[in-house]
């Protein structure tokens, strides 16, 4: 079993499968001189199983695949395949902007892949293309039913509120749980990233969003499939769930479950700490296990994060 240094059991190994992006949403793509990892730095597909397969021996139970956009990454469902087949992996899933499942959401789900996050942030084309620099929104909103029609058990959709920018949307982007069966979640805004745009002032925390949600119907507990940080609502009429996210206000380290592997290789204990551990001198010259490097990340996992800026962007460490 993977126990930490305050006796916190990791389960859940989320895996940044590329820094790359299609989109560049503002609090993302925070600075200017950004570039792409280099193709050499990323994790090879062989490299990742065998990381997987290690935490998994180790008592890993939950895999989530992220970036970037994890769906970039060429033949994903390969990769899906793989990690399906762990037996210890009781939970697979992908963290995706959503612009490519109509075409590659059925190879995922034949591929052993059981559930999808989307990321949306707002219901307004105009605003939507602001954001992210796109213009996928139409696409992005089709691929909720399409993922709900492939039969993802559950479709969670991840809504960064930002004072200023979407707070006006929070009793809008709920109420599609009263047509659909999906979790919509609120997620308190972090800052992340080099010149980050980020300020106390634009965070709209849970409270508020809560208040906000409550003016419309009575929010009832409830639970959800899944090893996240979210607290599990439903309003009666509903079909769907909300889920409450609050790294700001409320901060979740004490439960925390995970560890993360960055594109290039890092093991990442804790978002908000760029203390890394290099795997890829393990993976290509054979120097030290990986089994070390877990056993080291149990060590200096932090007890709580700190919320000074995190330097590198949310699209390299896997959200
Ligand atoms: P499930 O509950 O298993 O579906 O996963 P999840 O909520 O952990 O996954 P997802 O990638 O959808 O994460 C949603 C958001 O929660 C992330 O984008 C982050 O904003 C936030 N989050 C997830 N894990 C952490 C964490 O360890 N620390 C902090 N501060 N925020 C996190
Ligand atoms: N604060 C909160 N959530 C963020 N995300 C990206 N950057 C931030 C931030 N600074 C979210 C995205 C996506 C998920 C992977 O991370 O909206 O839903
Ligand atoms: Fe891409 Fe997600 Fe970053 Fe937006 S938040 S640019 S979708 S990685």
């Amino acid at each position: 079993m993977l126990i930490d240094h305050l006796g916190r059991k990791i389960e859940y190994l989320r895996v940044s499968v590329t820094d790359r992006c299609n989109f560049k949403c503002i609090y993302c793509f925070t600075h200017q001189n950004w570039k792409w990892l280099p193709h050499e730095e990323i994790l090879r597909f062989e490299e990742i199983e065998s990381i997987a397969k290690v935490f998994a021996k180790l008592g890993g139970k939950r895999i989530r695949l992220t970036g970037g956009e994890p769906l970039l990454r060429k033949n994903i469902e390969y990769l899906v395949e793989k990690l399906s087949q762990i037996p210890e992996i009781e939970d697979l899933s992908l963290t995706t902007n959503g612009s490519f499942l109509e075409t590659l959401g059925e190879k995922l789900k034949k591929a052993g892949l059981k559930r999808i996050n989307i990321s949306l942030d707002t219901l307004n084309k105009e605003k939507f293309e602001k954001l992210t620099g796109t213009s996928e929104f139409e696409k992005v909103l089709r691929s909720i039913d399409i993922a709900l029609e492939l039969g993802f058990n559950p479709v969670k959709i991840n809504t960064v509120i930002i004072r200023g920018f979407n707070e006006d949307e929070i009793l809008d982007l709920a109420k599609l749980t009263l047509e659909k069966p999906v979790e919509v979640r609120f997620i308190e805004f972090m800052p992340i990233g080099k010149n980050s745009l980020w300020n106390e002032k634009h965070v709209v925390t849970i409270k508020e969003i809560k208040e906000v949600l409550e003016s419309f119907s009575e929010l009832i507990p409830d639970s959800s499939f899944g090893g996240g940080p979210a607290k599990v609502f439903r309003w009666k009429e509903a079909k769907g769930k909300i889920g409450l996210i609050s790294p700001i206000s409320e901060h979740f380290c004490h439960k925390c479950n995970r560890l993360r592997i960055t594109a290039d290789g890092r093991l990442r204990p804790c978002l908000f700490s760029d203390k890394e551990i290099d795997l890829k001198p393990i993976l290509r010259k054979g120097e030290g296990t990986l089994e070390e490097a877990f056993s080291l990340a149990l060590k200096i996992k932090p007890s709580e994060h700190n919320l000074n800026f995190t330097l590198k962007p949310m699209r390299a460490i896997g959200g």
